[in-house]
């Protein structure tokens, strides 16, 4: 089973969850840092001080990306690295580290791909109201342009904002990640505003032009297929309720130019008092492409209905479960692995919102990894799931998908935010008492596919 030649085939990763060095060359604090260092917020009080420690060990993470033959890399900028408050100018050390970054990885021949927001907002723009108030859009855009201005010559992809339903809705309504809070109206507030600062920094890149000549912009977001567990109209509802506020919420406004009909479902959480004339064409101005995050299916239930299968995830705010359905395994996050799900998301997309190329920006599942006594990690687990959904989106560009490339969540294990370093996705091992990294059996399998560029039949 082949793939198309250039097809991008890297891993991901994200400044947080990876970098440590959270003082080192004039970064600020960062809603992460904050939260991450509140009592009872993540698991065993686990925060990203020194992560894998990745900002001091660049060099030889790069020297292993080569080695395993990754043709792309997927990571995110710190904005507290550039813009310690979040406003004014630059700092050039910052800047820096990101330039040695991408240098390195063109001198190996690996195509980088720069997110600009992966949820580490400088801690001085939350106090003031963080993504709930339109001036965060504003600084966002800022942000962007000096980013872009430092790389742009070399990077040429570019997307501004990665999972904004996870920022808004874990961040601001479940209180789950950072900054922590709870209430709907914050959650739609910030919905928009950052779908807001996605369209003025898109704009910001588009009037400076393309100076690498190849410059592409798009936006990442987190999408899962969605369907009632039965025919039953109060699961049918459910599920809706929540194809709405996981996909339709950010999908409309960004290729539809409108929130969805049905989001007046929000009324009572204060509506949409915030979107202001010209918001929604902004949002709306094209994309070069799509970042697509894949990771499970949503197999809806009303709470009230009667069900023996086991519950994946609550939207309490939507007033809707998801079930595992019956012979579906779980990976450790205990998320239903649903290849087939890929398919028919990535032909959604395709028929119902856009033509433009897509990119798998994230894909991948955490395993219980462990170095056994003769030093390897062995998780087969990894393999036979990235199979199948490496499969499942082959399928999709069969039935007429423009796909063109695919980054692995993730190439290290790492600070998987409110979980810490219980959940490890990555196709590397990383100890992190030594911080030694050794290649898990999916790396290797990982090289041959990229090397092969498809699969055995
Ligand atoms: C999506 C997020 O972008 C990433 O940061 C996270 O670690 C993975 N999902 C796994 O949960």
């Amino acid at each position: 089973m082949d793939f198309p030649e250039g097809f991008l085939w890297g891993t991901a990763t994200a400044s947080y969850q990876i970098e440590g060095a959270v003082h080192e060359d004039g970064r600020g604090t960062s809603i992460w840092d904050t939260f991450s260092h509140t009592p009872g917020k993540t698991y065993h009080g686990d925060t990203g001080d020194i992560a894998c420690d990745h900002y001091h060990r660049l060099e030889q993470d790069l020297d292993l990306m080569a080695d395993l033959g990754l043709r792309a890399y997927r990571f995110s900028v710190a904005w507290p690295r550039i813009q310690p408050d979040g406003v004014g100018a630059a700092n050039q050390k910052g800047l820096d580290f990101y330039r040695r970054l991408v240098d390195g990885l063109r001198r190996r021949d690996i195509e980088p791909m720069l997110t600009l927001y992966h949820w580490d907002l400088p801690q001085a723009l939350e106090d003031r109201g963080g993504w709930t108030s339109r001036e965060t859009s504003e600084r966002f855009a800022e942000y962007t342009g000096i980013v872009y201005e430092a790389l742009s010559d070399t990077v040429s992809y570019w997307i501004t904002l990665n999972e904004p339903w996870v920022a808004a809705w874990l961040g601001y309504g479940l209180g789950l990640h950072a900054p922590g809070k709870k209430d709907v109206g914050d959650a739609l507030s910030a919905t928009h505003h950052l779908l807001l600062g996605h369209g003025l920094a898109l704009e910001r890149m588009r009037e400076m032009g393309n100076p690498g000549d190849d410059n592409r912009l798009g936006v990442t977001l987190s999408l899962s297929p969605v369907r009632p567990a039965t025919e039953d109209p109060a699961d049918v509802e459910a599920a809706r309720r929540v194809d709405l506020n996981a996909n339709r919420l950010y999908l409309d406004p960004l290729f539809r130019g409108s929130y969805p009909e049905d989001a007046e479902d929000y009324r009572e959480a204060g509506g949409f008092g915030f979107v202001r004339d010209g918001d929604l064409e902004k949002i709306s101005a094209p994309v070069d492409f799509l970042g697509v995050n894949y990771y499970m299916r949503h197999t809806v239930v009303d709470p009230g209905t009667k069900t023996d299968l086991q519950p994946a995830m609550n939207f309490r705010d939507l007033n809707a479960v998801t079930v595992i359905p019956a012979g579906v395994e779980t990976t450790a996050m205990g998320w239903p692995a649903e290849a087939d799900g890929l398919t028919d998301l990535l032909v959604r997309l395709h028929e119902e919102y856009t033509q433009i190329p897509l990119y798998v920006t994230e894909n991948g599942r955490a395993v219980h990894d462990y170095v056994d006594p003769g030093g390897e990690v062995k998780d087969e687990e990894r393999v036979s799931y990235l199979d199948a959904h490496f499969r499942a989106a082959r399928e999709a560009m069969d039935l007429g998908v423009d796909l063109r490339g695919y980054m692995v969540w993730s190439f290290l294990d790492n600070f998987e935010w409110g979980e810490g370093y219980s959940m490890r996705f990555g196709l590397v091992f990383v100890d992190y008492g030594t911080q030694k990294r050794i290649p898990k059996a999916s790396a290797r399998w990982y090289s041959g596919v990229i090397r092969r560029n498809g699969l055995g039949d």
